[in-house]
């Protein structure tokens, strides 16, 4: 992933840009000088999710904000397709209730949570999944949040 993002800003000539390799439960940042954290379908691989998002606060300017793309759990998800490993490397099996997510985010002291199903949800999830019907158990959200500014 490193490697081709690299790739891509080089081809691109994106000369604003700089990867670094690190863990989304231990990010190679220092503290509260990021604006922005965006990130698309890594956090449901994640084991320790309140871990990532404690990280996601620590690195925040104060007043920065979250913008998320992930894969939620809206119910609970069946042994069937919880247990199947391709499922977990697939962002499905490893989906933490909304509801979990939203309590984790509080606990790390967020504020202006926003968590908003994605109107094509069911059809990215179908697509991911054909046959087994995960998109009753599973769905697509933005998630966003806010660290309070200091005034
Ligand atoms: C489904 S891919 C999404 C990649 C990219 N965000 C995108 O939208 O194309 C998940 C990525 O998360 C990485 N990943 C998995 N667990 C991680 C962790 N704990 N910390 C950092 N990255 C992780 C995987 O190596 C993989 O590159």
């Amino acid at each position: 992933m490193i490697k081709l993002a690299r790739k891509n800003a080089e081809e691109s000539g994106y000369k604003n840009v700089e990867f670094r390799l690190g863990e989304i439960e231990h990010l190679p940042v220092a503290d509260a000088v990021v604006d922005v954290i965006i990130s698309n379908c890594v956090i449901n691989l994640a084991l320790e999710k309140q871990q990532v998002f404690n990280e996601a606060y620590r690195v925040l300017k104060p007043g920065g904000r979250i913008s998320i793309s992930d894969v939620v759990a809206i119910a609970e998800i069946p042994k069937s397709i919880k247990n199947d490993l391709t499922n977990l490397a697939g962002c499905i099996a490893g989906a933490e209730y909304v509801e979990n997510i939203e309590n984790m985010l509080k606990n790390s002291s967020f504020i202006n949570i926003r968590m908003i199903p994605k109107d094509n949800s069911k059809d990215i999830i179908k697509n991911w999944v054909p046959g087994k019907n995960a998109e009753d158990f599973v769905a697509s959200y933005i998630i966003e949040a806010q660290k309070e500014e200091i005034n």
